[in-house]
């Protein structure tokens, strides 16, 4: 099968290593050069992915089976042309649209399946932030319709904040327009990732609970399998199914939620596979969330998930800028027992930038804190310089 990969970071790389292992064709493309997946793909194209008419050229180039997205940053809308034109959308035209903006997604978990989230409005200026905080009440989180990884959003706490947290989400916005969402803070003692895998002729299947950390809208660590009820467990995955079915096709979601002493609330859904998932990597279980994804999207049966062993990741960040970045301190996360890593070949860095992963995994009944202090000090070993 040919696979248009759109976004060719470290999830595309990962995704495109298992195409290659099942003997699939990947054409990889990003708006830069050199991109992660485009390393180990059969081919390239660098274009600006929010640009349609670059999109439909592209793809009237290549014919592929599948068009998988990798990121949120594309002109989605197009999407449902493609499928019409017998090309399958991974998992479908309407998951990756949806999840593109924030309101759609939002309004389809909340309104039309009624799914716990927190009270949430809309705004479309600072006048209208104003009234929109004063029902949801402080404090409270400002995002971006169209943003992703933290972008533009900020926290309100008291009335000064306002105007400030309109600016920020307004630099931060992506696309045209220029639209928030503003919802109450939820005080979750933790947050899960609940990988979701919807199959054509299979039943639904999901992993186990991932737990992870968050810090300037990017992810920290991650573990698997996170500390939950049953209750709470249950409660998730039939939130996840709901959603999942109403976005339709087949494919590996990552599908976020805040847990509470009050329950569990439904956060937001990535239809692909979820940074935090790299902790499957590790060898957690029997197949990591690319295989998964992979072997959803060919229709290849999976008859189930086990969760071989307990796994934690920690990201390795850059911090400088540079065009050049090399790496020490590899040979010492090397030497580690039960330790692996990836670096993402990534051709420069900036600061906060994520260049790479450490990866730690042991026996099922290991205390779970011990795994993550571990796969932050292997993280800590390696250095990126400029
Ligand atoms: N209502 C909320 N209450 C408390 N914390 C929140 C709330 N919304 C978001 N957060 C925190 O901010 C993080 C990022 O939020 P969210 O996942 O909605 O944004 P994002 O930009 O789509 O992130 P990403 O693309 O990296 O998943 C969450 O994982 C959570 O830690
Ligand atoms: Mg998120």
């Amino acid at each position: 099968m040919k696979i248009v990969l759109l976004g060719s970071g470290e999830l595309g790389k990962e995704f495109t290593i298992a195409a290659q292992r099942l003997g699939q064709t990947v054409i990889a493309v990003d708006n830069y050069e050199n991109a992660p997946a485009m390393q180990v793909a059969h081919g390239f194209e660098v274009i600006n992915m929010l640009d349609g008419a670059e999109l439909d050229r592209i793809i009237a180039k290549h014919q592929p089976d599948f068009i998988v997205p990798e990121i949120e940053a594309i002109r989605t809308e197009r999407f449902y042309d493609y499928e019409k034109q017998g090309i399958t959308v991974v998992p479908s035209a309407k998951a990756a649209n949806y999840t593109m903006n924030r309101k759609a997604i939002r309004d389809l978990a909340a309104h039309d399946l009624g799914l716990r989230t927190a009270n949430y409005r809309y705004a479309t200026s600072a006048e209208e932030l104003q009234t929109a905080v004063e029902i949801v009440g402080m404090p409270c989180v400002v995002k971006p319709l169209m943003s992703s990884s933290g972008k533009g959003q900020s926290t309100i706490k008291i009335n000064e904040d306002i105007s400030k947290a309109w600016a920020y989400a307004v630099e931060g916005s992506r696309g045209d327009v220029v639209e928030v969402i503003v919802e109450a803070f939820v005080n979750f003692y933790a947050e899960i990732t609940l990988l979701t895998v919807t199959q054509n002729n299979n039943p639904t299947l999901f992993c186990a609970p991932i737990g992870h950390r968050q810090e300037r809208g990017d992810y920290q660590e991650s573990w698997q399998p996170a500390v939950i009820s049953d209750s709470d467990l249950h409660e998730a995955q039939e939130m996840a199914r709901k959603v999942t079915e109403a976005l339709g096709g087949a494919g590996l979601f990552g599908v976020e939620f805040f847990l509470t002493h009050e329950g569990v609330y439904f956060s937001e859904l990535s239809p692909r596979p979820h940074d935090t998932g790299m902790v499957t990597l590790a060898g957690s279980q029997n197949f990591n969330e690319f295989e998964l994804h992979l072997r959803a999207i060919l229709s290849y049966p999976i008859f189930e998930i086990t969760q071989e062993k307990a796994a934690a990741s920690a990201v390795i960040l850059a911090h400088e800028h540079s065009a050049n970045p090399t790496y020490t301190g590899v040979e010492a996360i090397a030497a580690l027992p039960k330790t692996d890593f990836r670096l993402f070949g990534k051709p420069s860095s900036r600061p906060y930038r994520r260049m790479g992963v450490a990866l730690v995994s042991d026996q099922l009944d290991i205390p779970i804190e011990e795994l993550v202090a571990k796969a932050v000090a292997a993280a800590q070993l390696v250095a990126v310089n400029p």
